[in-house]
């Protein structure tokens, strides 16, 4: 966690410094210490590096000091690169001479068990007490390209030359980061920035992007994230980056259980459920990649920072196979096949009357004879039409124009507003260059291009959402009854019984079945005339967990008679299969006619908070796992959209004679749950609505209820 809010001129003249100072310096490039002056060197720092060591005067050509109190220059930045437990004596030298910056490599911290748990937690105090900003430990440094700074110890790239960008990676693995910026070398594209975080005693992955949001010469920030112990302080980061258009692309690992322990071993972060990641990052806008070369793809495609206005794309392919191939891949990350204007399919025909039929994808095959500039210019109409958002240029060879094709496209490119992409896996390396040079997106694989296109619309829609903010908003609920709910459960402890978790429900305005609880059967038969057959019978206890198991559930009863041999044969089931349940009554309710059913359930997530999950309840629920997530609370415009991500959307929405359900009521009793889960997050651990079903007018019932406590 930050130990302190950073302000941008703090945070700049940490990442923009004149003169580093290395305690630990080597003359031996193997060891870190040494290898970080040496990059310093190689990358043309433009400032003074300083190296300290006690047992050498001059290291890799420099004068070298036995120690910084020695040093008579101004130090702008200190790199600690000694064993653990010499850091804290380091770091409280440079604190009494007043140096506040730090980068800290040194593992053998929180990520090596207890001691090196609490040596970390003497280097936080040392931050807090003497307001230090220090990257690390268990880092690998950081690289500023615009300076050019480097004070890392790991950074390769192909080619002599460290290339800028205006795209800036964070990693919670350093290596990680320097891979993806050897990668990205290779393709001729390089970062403004790439910080590695390391163990973050202070400088973190959310003030990173916080910071990185800020920076004007930043377009786009990428990051490898394991986890992080402060959710909404990475929420806020990722509203910041959203506010600033920037947007951010992420590589999370820790879906499995044995990923997540590494983690915890890794860098020590708290690991969230994978799920609430992936919630919160479709909240606020944030791009999820399952790989780095996928990570990569994104970075290439937002170079250019252009989003498409629309979903539509035209794919113009010099080879029938591969442009059937992308334009099958396109409704899978949400592109639609863009229909051309009559006058561009009337201009193409005559311009290419070789081409028989102008579809899309355009198989321009048989026009490849031709010469360039007809080439070009039904490019250029393809481009034109306004209905078309974005354009994907596929082939495989293409070596008859040689580099005249590529600059071609280059210049198309140039020349229009909308996203640009060119798949063209056997280009030649000239090719492949002066398209890497120009920035246009260039790919080997149809899948990554049009991953990456999607993943240029789903940044575009989220900021065209994002712009008209919805006005409702989650519905408000009284402090009142907030107060009141909690008061409930402060005396409950385990579970509570349905009757209990109903009147919770209802506290906050959510409809349940009308009913009421009886001990004898006289009761019952007076309370289900008054509700009016059909009625269920349920026993009720907080130590009913499974009712339908225990035959202590009864549907649609209709009448006086079924109701006495329904009693009778529940007693007798109680007796056999719980015999030590003393129930606190029987419910007695009526019977919600049914039909399509939905789950909606709450957890807390240990780092985000209450998580929202609406799903297809009944057999559904098992079969397809057709879910959707959000962090709770939410609007009622947000349940529609959940819905509408379900597999099963189309049930729901605009089906009212099928499902049953009124789509007004649904999203109110849904964002009113989100509500309850959001304000009894420090009591419960779990609540569920099973199922949430039609009542005969259509509103919204919450047929059966859990709330587990913490
Ligand atoms: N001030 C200045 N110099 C000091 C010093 C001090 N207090 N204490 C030791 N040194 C000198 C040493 O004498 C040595 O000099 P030499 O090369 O001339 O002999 C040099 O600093 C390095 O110290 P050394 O003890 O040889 O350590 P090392 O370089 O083998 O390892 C670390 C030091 C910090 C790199 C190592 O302990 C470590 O933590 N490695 C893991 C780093 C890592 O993986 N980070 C995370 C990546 S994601």
């Amino acid at each position: 966690m930050a130990s302190k809010e950073k302000n941008m001129e703090a945070l700049r003249a940490f990442f923009w410094p004149q003169t580093i100072a290395i305690v630990g310096a080597s003359s031996d490039p193997r060891k870190p210490g040494g290898r970080v002056v040496q990059l310093l060197k190689e990358f043309s720092f433009p400032g003074e590096i300083i190296p300290i060591n006690p047992g050498r005067r001059e290291i890799q050509g420099l004068p070298c000091y036995p120690s910084l109190e020695e040093v008579k220059e101004r130090v702008d930045l200190v790199v600690v690169s000694v064993p653990a437990a010499q850091v804290p004596g380091v770091v409280k030298q440079c604190a009494a001479l007043g140096l506040k910056r730090l980068v800290i490599i040194s593992g053998g911290f929180g990520e090596l068990g207890r001691e090196g748990r609490l040596l970390q937690d003497r280097l936080r105090q040392l931050v807090l007490e003497h307001d230090l900003t220090v990257l690390g430990p268990n880092c690998v440094g950081f690289i500023n390209t615009l300076q050019p700074a480097t004070p890392s110890f790991v950074l390769y790239v192909e080619g002599e030359r460290l290339r800028s960008g205006s795209a800036a990676f964070i990693a919670q693995s350093g290596a990680l980061g320097m891979l993806a910026v050897f990668l990205a070398s290779r393709e001729k594209m390089g970062f403004a920035y790439v910080i590695s975080t390391g163990n973050e005693v202070d400088l973190d992955f959310a003030s990173m992007i916080s910071f990185l949001s800020r920076e004007p010469r930043v377009k786009a920030i990428g990051g490898y994230l394991e986890g992080v112990n402060d959710g909404d302080a990475l929420r806020r980061a990722f509203r910041e980056a959203a506010a600033a258009r920037k947007p951010v692309l992420i590589l999370k690992a820790g879906s499995s259980s044995e990923a997540a322990e590494a983690i915890r071993s890794h860098t020590g972060a708290m690991a969230g459920s994978s799920e609430a990641y992936r919630a919160v990052f479709k909240e606020e806008g944030v791009l999820s990649a399952s790989t780095l070369t996928e990570l990569l793809s994104m970075f290439k495609a937002f170079q250019p920072g252009r989003l498409p206005q629309g979903n539509r794309v035209a794919v113009y392919s010099l080879s029938g196979g591969m442009g059937i191939l992308t334009t099958e891949l396109c409704p899978e990350y949400g592109l639609e096949m863009a229909s051309f204007h009559p006058a561009t399919v009337e201009q193409l025909q005559r311009l290419m009357p070789s081409i028989a039929t102008v579809r899309n994808p355009l198989d321009a095959t048989a026009a490849v004879a031709l010469n360039l500039e007809d080439i070009r210019r039904s490019i250029e109409l393809v481009l034109e039409d306004p209905g078309v958002d974005i354009f994907i240029f596929v082939t495989p060879f293409w070596r008859v124009f040689g580099t005249a094709a590529s600059r071609m496209l280059v210049e198309v490119a140039r020349h229009t507003e909308k996203p640009f992409l060119v798949i063209w896996p056997a280009a030649t390396k000239e090719v492949k260059n002066e398209l890497y040079e120009n920035g246009v997106p260039l790919y080997d694989e149809i899948r990554e291009a049009v991953f990456a296109a999607g993943a240029l619309w789903e940044y575009a829609r989220f900021q065209k959402h994002r712009e008209v903010p919805d006005p409702v908003g989650p519905p408000p609920v009284p402090a009142s009854v907030s107060a009141s709910a909690r008061n409930r459960l402060r005396e409950c402890r385990g579970r509570l019984s349905e009757v209990a978790a109903k009147e919770l429900l209802r506290l906050y305005g959510i409809d349940t079945p009308r009913g009421a609880v009886v001990q004898e059967l006289r009761e019952a038969v007076e309370a289900a005339r008054q509700i009016g057959y059909p009625i269920v019978l349920k026993a009720v206890s907080p130590l009913l967990a499974h009712k339908t198991e225990a035959g202590a559930v009864f549907l649609e009863i209709k009448g006086d008679e079924e109701l006495r041999r329904a009693w009778e044969q529940m007693e007798h089931n109680l007796r056999e299969k719980v015999p030590d349940l003393v129930p606190e009554g029987f419910l007695v309710e009526e019977m919600v006619p049914g039909g399509s059913e939905l789950v909606v359930g709450i957890k807390i997530d240990p780092v985000f908070g209450p998580l929202l999950m609406l799903g297809a309840g009944g057999i559904l629920v098992e079969l397809i796992k057709d879910i959707s997530l959000r962090p709770a609370p939410v609007s009622p415009a947000q349940v529609l959209e959940m819905l509408g991500e379900l597999k099963t959307g189309a049930l729901w929405r605009g089906y009212r004679g099928r499902s049953g359900l009124d789509l007004d009521s649904l999203a109110e009793a849904v964002a009113r749950f989100s509500v309850m889960g959001s304000d009894l997050r420090e009591e419960v651990r779990e609540l569920e609505i099973n199922p949430l079903l039609p009542s005969p007018d259509g509103r919204a019932v919450a047929a059966d209820a859990l709330i587990l406590l913490k």
